[in-house]
């Protein structure tokens, strides 16, 4: 389906054309000034050098050449802006083409792939606030790939394959020194591993904690950790165990976020393509040994920071991280084919993945036209502007933090005294999708790359731009339909605008095609938020302004229901794309 911005485009490439211009000055932008016009074309004044005329003269001569039809104003602005308003018809032509289209009219892309790198956990490591962007944010934007036509891969890439593996086991031997898993002489079963997440989540900090004092220690982890890479068997056998109970942990959590991956490979699933990848680094002439370690140069003259070189195998032997993150690059092409693979990863481990993707790119692991991108995103800061914690100072878990979201949401709702008879299990079902849509809401509306503080208060408002006023919005929406239904009235088609605010709404939805694709390209769900935000609030207005089930007059009351049930569909598409869920009451 032709965009309303690639119509109107062509209408003035045309006229330009008309006057013996270049086709590329007629692009028509949306207005920046929507006090003064809706939509806008410079060409005039991107032209004027180029064709020696003043920029004033070129637009009057494109504007006389222009077909007007669609128009309802077309006025030359000094110096050389050409303002434009739609008639009213070609706005409704538009949104009645995008409420007929399943896929809303968007511009749609085809047989590309995109993978998509987020989540990143650690076994055996709680889940903690800084594990919550990379999830949510990674899980918005491929939704959104999807919606726009990517075949969308979401990989966890779990850290099961690092020292922290080497120190668990470290720890988990002072423990158990009897445990058949430790006994290299054993070569019978495993009974399964009885421990909880509760017991592995204190076990990684003792061992952390020790390994920074404790040299000797540390020597048994590294030891440890090389064992594991090498396949040593009681070693092997106690890693899945103690990666089923972790997984089986983190899937829980991320459900409860809407976050859900099509993978879950690890680092560790990365091990298999590492020898044959360093033979060729070494072959090739990429990697050599530095201090009895192995390294390959990613400096270029240019550089301005010192970009030192990538540690691909360390002087004990073991893989370290950049190792895993080359050997994936390796499996994703092999069998996923795409053409970008986007990190959304942590602000601070920039240097790492720049190291990453020019070892990726010098040794061939990827072609230049194969787009390796860092997305990186800010902290969540705390009042203080310090990052989240909590209150006795200590690193909030995601899992406290989902806790508390949610027991402030019922609490919230009991106060608002909505008069809706909700069961016990109901309210607490409510209640979870609430207090997710706020966290959510409330991260989600922040420029990825930026710091943001963590406000309850604020995100859990029904008032401005929160998840509970979008969920708010939607459910009024959902309940007017209901109603109407009930009452046996028809949904009509939708109509002219007769407001503002309808006019508004209008044209907010049939400019979404231009908003999802900047998101996209920002790799941002916040201009999705703000996009959500700003139609919701429009159709809030609407509601106030309208009687729409006491509308006595039947075709204008089925015009009233189109319009609700066509801004709900846009509404919801917005938040299936930043995985809120919304309940049926609240
Ligand atoms: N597990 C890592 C961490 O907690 C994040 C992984 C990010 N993804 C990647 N491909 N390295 O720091």
């Amino acid at each position: 389906m032709k965009t309303i911005i690639a119509y109107l485009s062509e209408i003035f490439e045309k006229a330009f054309v008309a006057c013996g211009y270049e086709k590329e000055y007629g692009k028509v932008t949306v207005s920046n000034r929507p006090d003064l016009c809706q939509f806008q074309c410079n060409g005039a004044m991107a032209g004027a050098k180029r064709y020696k005329k003043s920029p004033l003269q070129i637009a009057q001569e494109v504007v006389e050449h222009v077909d007007k039809a669609p128009f309802e104003k077309v006025e030359v602005v000094a110096p050389g802006f050409i303002n434009l308003v739609l008639k009213d018809e070609e706005i409704l032509k538009a949104a009645v083409a995008i409420h007929e289209d399943k896929d809303f009219g968007l511009n749609k892309v085809s047989d590309e792939t995109v993978v998509v790198d987020y989540g990143g956990p650690n076994i055996a490591k709680p889940l903690h606030v800084g594990h919550l962007r990379s999830a949510i944010i990674g899980e918005s934007v491929k939704r959104l790939a999807k919606v726009l036509g990517y075949r969308a891969i979401g990989d966890v890439h779990l850290g099961d394959w690092g020292l922290q593996m080497g120190l668990i086991i470290t720890e988990f031997a002072e423990q158990n020194p009897e445990s058949k898993y430790l006994d290299d002489r054993y070569d019978g079963e495993y009974e399964p591993l009885a421990i909880s997440m509760d017991d592995l989540n204190e076990i990684y900090p003792r061992a952390s904690k020790r390994s920074k004092v404790d040299e000797e220690y540390m020597a048994r982890a590294q030891q440890a950790t090389f064992d594991l890479q090498h396949g040593r068997r009681g070693y092997m056998a106690l890693w899945r165990e103690i990666v089923r109970i972790s997984v089986a942990d983190l899937k829980a959590n991320y459900e409860k976020l809407n976050v859900s991956f099509e993978y879950w490979y690890g680092e560790s699933d990365s091990e298999k393509y590492i020898p044959d990848m360093i033979a060729e680094f070494i072959e090739k002439g990429y990697a050599y040994e530095s201090e009895g370690a192995l390294v390959v140069d990613v400096a270029k003259p240019e550089d301005k920071a010192p970009m030192p070189p990538v540690l691909v195998r360390k002087s004990n032997g073991s893989q370290i991280y950049a190792t895993t993150d080359l050997a994936t690059i390796k499996q994703r092409m092999q069998d996923f084919h795409p053409s970008m693979i986007l990190y959304f990863v942590d602000n601070r481990q920039g240097l790492h993945f720049e190291q990453v993707f020019r070892c990726a790119r010098k040794t061939g692991l990827v072609s230049e036209d194969v787009v390796l991108e860092f997305d990186g995103f800010g902290t969540m800061n705390g009042k203080d502007g310090k990052p989240y914690k909590t209150r006795d100072g200590g690193v909030m878990k995601l899992r406290d933090l989902i806790d508390n979201v949610c027991a402030a949401a019922l609490e919230k709702m009991e106060e608002a005294k909505t008069g809706l008879e909700l069961s016990e299990e109901e309210k607490k079902e409510t209640a979870l999708k609430v207090g997710i849509s706020a966290l959510k809401f409330g991260d989600l509306i922040n420029y990825r790359a930026k710091d943001y503080i963590f406000d309850l208060d604020k995100f859990m408002s029904f008032e401005g731009k929160t998840g509970p006023y979008m969920l708010y919005t939607i459910v009024r929406l959902n309940s007017i339909l209901t109603k109407a239904k009930e009452k046996g009235f028809e949904i009509g088609t939708l109509g002219l605008p007769k407001t503002d605010v309808e006019r508004e709404v209008l044209l907010k939805t049939i400019l979404m095609n231009e908003v999802f694709w900047q998101a996209f390209s920002d790799r941002a769900p916040s201009g999705i938020c703000e996009n959500a935000y700003q139609i919701a609030s429009l159709a809030n207005r609407f509601y106030y302004e309208n009687k729409i089930l006491s509308e006595e007059n039947e075709e204008r009351r089925g015009e009233l229901l189109a319009f609700c049930e066509y801004v709900l569909r846009i509404l919801k598409l917005h938040m299936e794309i930043l995985a809120i869920d919304v309940p049926e009451r609240m």
